[in-house]
């Protein structure tokens, strides 16, 4: 963590001691309760609409008692400093990609990561909205963190200054991904090799070279203007990049209950408005980099994909110790893909 914002999580944890002392003797905390919400996208993404949809449900609905700040684009924290903030209680409230968790101890979210696993949204949503996604969820409890939804971005194109039609053509190229195991071997069964990097670092390293391709979400890329300096993208969908609304569960749970319960609802409506915006954000934002026209956009035949699935698979027996062979073979049953 830098410097200044040790500084701030240790006032923040102050502050916070003090409206937990205010809740426990039964006052009223003086000022209105405040959710700093951090995030690293653009505003203009999936998970940034839904974050300030969320500001909006939870201002009006609990009568201005509560106030959610919302701080997009790293501005206060990268991806793994947020982490620890949130357990600090720095802010209270993040929506990490589901790749970002092993950090935490709770691997089995790598799950998600897995090449192919959701042949499509409904799969996904069988997993996250049922048993298995409540399971995982309730995992993070032991690490001082409540898990409060699902947010849904897309699934994955792959972008370099090549085509990248056949695995081979992924042979010796420097693919930035996020923090996950998972993905580095996904990376390393195609022969490429994987450099993990905070997200707001991955537009400048593809602009200097440090990497040459990398995988995302069309939103993602467009907004951080990957493709103007990735000159070939290809239609992959070959994984899936989602989210888990977390909050840091000391505060959540020293909240009054009716305070509690109207954020919950809130919660439910944004899950819901991120649901309904997701896909037609990344099918805009392909159009959006295709309009631009910096970047030829390839899609897959058949065979083509075929021969991507081939060579993706090994990840699975190699992964699936770490993860746990009941997760993974849970989800795949559940969602019924590779
Ligand atoms: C990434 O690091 O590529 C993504 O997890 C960013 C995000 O939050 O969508």
């Amino acid at each position: 963590m830098r410097p200044h914002h040790l500084a701030a999580a240790l006032l923040a944890c102050a502050g916070l001691v003090l409206s937990f002392g205010a809740h426990a003797q039964g006052r009223k905390p003086a000022g209105p309760i405040v959710i700093k919400f951090s995030h690293v996208v653009a505003p203009d993404t999936p998970k940034g609409r839904a974050a300030e949809r969320f500001k909006l449900l939870a201002e009006q609905m609990s009568g201005g008692r509560v106030r959610v700040e919302v701080y997009p684009n790293s501005q206060l924290y990268r991806d793994r400093e947020e982490l620890e903030a949130l357990q600090l209680g720095a802010v209270q409230m993040l929506a990490p990609s589901l790749a970002k968790f092993s950090p935490l101890g709770v691997k089995e979210f790598e799950a998600f990561d897995l090449p192919y696993i959701f042949p499509s949204k409904q799969a996904l949503y069988a997993v996250t909205e049922g048993r298995i996604g409540r399971g995982l969820l309730r995992k993070l409890e032991t690490k001082g963190i409540t898990g409060l939804a699902y947010w849904d971005n897309g699934f994955k194109i792959m972008s370099a200054n090549k085509p990248l039609l056949a695995p081979a053509d992924f042979g010796g190229l420097r693919m930035r991904i996020q923090s996950s195991r998972v993905l580095d071997e996904q990376m390393r069964v195609l022969g490429a090799q994987p450099l993990a990097l905070a997200f707001s670092e991955t537009a400048s390293a593809l602009r200097d070279g440090v990497v040459q391709g990398t995988e995302n979400t069309p939103s993602n890329m467009y907004t951080q203007r990957m493709h103007e300096t990735q000159t070939h993208l290809t239609v992959s969908n070959h994984g899936y990049l989602g989210y888990a609304v977390i909050v840091n569960k000391k505060f959540w749970d020293g909240l009054p209950a009716g305070i509690r319960r109207t954020l919950e609802r809130a919660m439910v409506e944004a899950t819901a408005y991120e649901k309904a915006i997701a896909q037609r954000a990344n099918d805009d934002a392909l159009a959006a980099i295709r309009r631009a026209g910096t970047t030829q956009i390839h899609t897959l035949t058949p065979q083509q994909q075929a021969a991507w699935r081939r060579a993706m698979a090994p990840v699975y027996a190699r992964m699936e110790q770490r993860i746990g062979k009941d997760v993974v073979g849970a989800i795949r049953r559940e969602a019924g893909g590779l």
